[in-house]
Order: structure tokens, then sequence, then C-alpha cells
């Protein structure tokens, strides 16, 4: 019975994935068709301080970019608290260059939550901008970070 219940809790870990709810916040070039979260096993994900979280976000391209650059921010309210992610350029990191109309990606990128994250429920606004700085895509999630 205990073996039974190892395994099964196993297979949860090994699962741990959650397709969130799509909040586009102003995709520009592309249309967002699924955002999974490995890690979180529902929305908000929480998310605790020191351990890493990826996020793989399926688009489809409207238009050809020839640049893709990583922006976040963390909302509290009204204040919207830029949160650099390394590296920015997400050329050939988290996606492939150029991107071309008409065809489907697959972003992904892995970060870790900083210990100086306050303990809070944050919405984070995270934004994939073209070499015109506007957004290739855009999409928003709220994230419970705990300790
Ligand atoms: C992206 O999503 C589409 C539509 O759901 C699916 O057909 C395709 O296989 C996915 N592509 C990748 C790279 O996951």
């Amino acid at each position: 019975m205990l073996r039974f219940a190892c395994v099964l809790a196993l297979v949860a870990i090994a699962v741990a994935e959650v397709e969130i709810v799509v909040h586009d916040c102003g995709s520009k070039d592309a249309v967002i068709n699924s955002i999974l979260v490995d890690q979180c096993v529902k929305e908000p994900c929480i998310v605790h301080k020191g351990q890493d979280y990826t996020v793989h976000v399926n688009f489809t391209m409207t238009r050809t970019v020839s640049e893709a650059h990583n922006v976040l921010h963390g909302g509290l309210g009204f204040l919207q608290v830029p949160f650099p992610l390394n590296p920015e350029m997400a050329c050939n990191v988290n996606v492939p260059c150029p991107l071309e109309a008409g065809k489907t990606y697959l972003y992904t990128n892995t970060m870790t939550c900083p210990d100086f994250a306050p303990s809070l429920r944050v919405t984070a606004r995270w934004e994939i901008k073209d070499e015109n700085h506007h957004d290739i895509f855009c999409f928003a999630t709220a994230l419970q970070i705990t300790n």
C-alpha cells in the first residue's frame, strides 16, 4: 500500500504542469495558442522562492519579426515592477529567430523565483518584444509567491 502511494506521488510530480488560461495583454505579432507552466498544478501558480519554473508558450506568428526580447513585470496593484530576465535577448535561446508569419513556435523559458521576492500575490506580465519594441505576444497570470 505504501509502495503504491509512493509510485502515485512520483507520477504526480512527473506530470506537475498546468495549462493556464490565456490572459492576452496586447499581442501584436502573434496569437497565443496555449501556455503550460511546469511545477504548477493549478492557477494561480504557487511559486516558492529559490525554485525553478518553466513556461512553455505555443504561439502562431501573424507577422515576420527578426528579433525577440524578454520583458517581465510583476504587478502589485497599480505598481509595475520590472523583473530582469537573463538573457534579455530571446533569439536562439527561447525561440529561433527570425520568427516567420504563419508558423507556430514554442517559447520556453526557465526562471528561478528570487529569494528577495515579496511573499504576496502578484500579477506577472510577460512580454516578448520585437525589434521595434512592439509586443510579439504578451500574457498576464497571477502568482502566489511563498517561502
Ligand atoms: C501548438 O499548438 C498547436 C494547436 O494546439 C498544435 O497543433 C501544435 O502541435 C503545438 N506545437 C508545439 C510546437 O507544441
